[in-house]
């Protein structure tokens, strides 16, 4: 399967097409970004000993010949985050890029699954779906807002505090994708755990805002880029098995919804060859999270769905 990185030559680019790279599920990778050391960038991929194909491809007028025959386009394409900001300080810069990224995926191959990484996840995949739309191409199933970050985080450091092996942790984490959106479920931690009033308070905490930990300790350099990769691939590689068809493939994604009354709304997702199967909703929550969710989810993130909407009305 041919696979698309849009801003493969970033430092979330690169590491996720050395891992897309490594994965025996994609047969082609094409790297697309505006920086001219992109087809350097691809060639170095290409001497790595796996099957997929490399091609690189630079500026607007490559863009069509990088997606052509896209079965899956993974998008980190944007600015990042500095010290101070938050991820709607993003929003201007990087709704336009997803204009023009989504116009082209329309176009050159309206049948591939989406998955956008670029930053604010909440406000730009409700933009990408108005573009979808408008081009006449919108299939809920095939747009994925990539929140797997938050669930890597989640079950790396509630193995860390209780002493579990990581390989076995599984922390839902639904809502969206910044901030107090970003709702993890200790409740359903698998395999059952049971936590403090203390440290549920302390692991929500930290996992709403473990993307400025990182902005922080980077001094200015950037945010996160190797771990935003892993859990990149990780999710492309699940919607490449499910397309393939394996079975039982689930992901927590940020999809078009109707678990909530927000048009689009982060919960775990069965994956199937047309992209998302079956939305497995947010199971049952703990007093605690309820409370997050009604209080401190919902508000933020309709706010941050109303901003790209209202953006998408006014530029498209
Ligand atoms: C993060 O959570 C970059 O949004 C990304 O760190």
């Amino acid at each position: 399967m041919k696979v698309a990185v849009l801003g493969a030559a970033g430092g979330i680019g690169q590491p996720l097409s050395l891992l897309l790279k490594n994965s025996p599920l994609v047969s082609a990778l094409a790297c697309y970004d505006l920086a001219p050391h992109t087809p350097g960038v691809a060639k170095d991929l290409s001497h790595i000993e796996t099957a997929a194909t490399v091609t690189g491809h630079v500026g607007p007028e490559q863009l069509e010949d990088s997606l052509k025959g896209c079965s899956l386009v993974i998008i980190p394409a944007g600015m990042p985050r500095k010290p101070g900001m938050t991820r709607d300080d993003l929003f201007n810069v990087n709704a336009k890029i997803t204009v023009s990224l989504a116009s082209a995926v329309a176009s050159a191959c309206p049948e591939a699954l989406l998955a956008i990484i670029t930053n604010p996840v909440n406000s730009v995949v409700p933009i990408a779906a108005e573009v979808l739309k408008k081009a006449g191409v919108y299939d809920p199933r095939r747009l994925f807002g990539v929140s797997t970050l938050d669930i890597v985080r989640a079950n790396t450091f509630v193995a860390e505090r209780k002493g579990l092996d990581v390989t076995t942790v599984n922390v839902p984490v639904i809502g969206g994708h910044s901030g107090v959106t970003i709702l993890p479920l200790l409740s359903q931690v698998t395999p059952e755990t049971s936590f403090t009033d203390e440290e549920v308070e302390q692991l929500t905490t930290r996992i709403q805002t473990a993307g400025t930990e990182v902005v922080q300790a980077k001094a200015g350099a950037g945010s996160a880029t190797l771990s935003t990769a892993f859990s990149a691939a990780r999710f492309g590689i699940s919607l490449l098995k499910a397309k393939g068809g394996a079975s039982d493939v689930v992901e927590c994604a940020y999809v078009e919804s109707s678990v909530t009354d927000a048009a689009f709304f982060a919960t775990p997702v069965r994956l199937g060859p047309n992209g998302l199967e079956e939305n497995l909703g947010m199971g049952e929550l703990s007093a605690f999270e309820r409370a997050k969710l009604n209080d401190e989810v919902m508000p933020a993130l309709k706010a941050n769905i109303a901003k790209g909407l209202e953006f998408a009305k006014a530029n498209l």
